[in-house]
């Protein structure tokens, strides 16, 4: 079945089964590695990506269900002014340590600065309460997305 839909700003197409995950369809057949598998349940957000703006965990959503729609992975996050802008609060805190959890706390943490935004650790930490990192004790990565909310609200909250 032939699905389209839009990739990082790209729109793409391909041939597939109506039933495999969008995690398999990202990892191969786009070859985009950063987004990770851990439970493949649901249930630790490694495989977050945005669908149509909104956080999904990619390893339980079938293919069909991103026809005509619009998913944005870590990378191409990445390149946006707040994706870059986490990027360089996490840099400058250490937060990260083995790195594997990162892609998917970028794409939550990339939401709450988008919809939410105010450096509010309680708000932060119920954010990102469905990822998890198995090395760091969340300080550091609350502390990350905490010191982002604040240089965007200097810069006036650009995207
Ligand atoms: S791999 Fe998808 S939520 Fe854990
Ligand atoms: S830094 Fe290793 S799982 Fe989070």
């Amino acid at each position: 079945m032939k699905i389209s839909f839009t990739l990082n700003n790209k729109k793409v197409s391909i041939d597939t089964e109506p039933t495999k995950r969008l995690l398999d369809v990202l990892r191969e057949d786009f070859k985009m590695m950063e987004v990770k598998e851990s439970c493949g349940e649901g249930e630790c957000g490694a495989c977050t990506v945005l669908l149509d703006d909104k956080p999904v965990t990619s390893c339980l959503l079938n293919i069909i269900h991103v026809e005509g729609k619009k998913v944005f992975t870590s990378e191409g996050l990445s390149k946006k002014f707040l994706g870059k802008l986490l990027i360089d609060c996490f840099d400058e805190t250490n937060a990260v340590q083995c790195g594997f959890c990162f892609p998917g706390f970028l794409v939550t943490s990339y939401h709450y600065l988008k919809t939410d935004g105010e450096a509010n650790l309680e708000k932060i930490k119920v954010a990102l309460s469905g990822n998890i990192c198995r090395c760091t004790g969340y300080q550091k990565i609350f502390e990350s997305v905490m010191l982002a909310c604040l240089r965007n609200d200097s810069t006036g909250g650009k995207s």
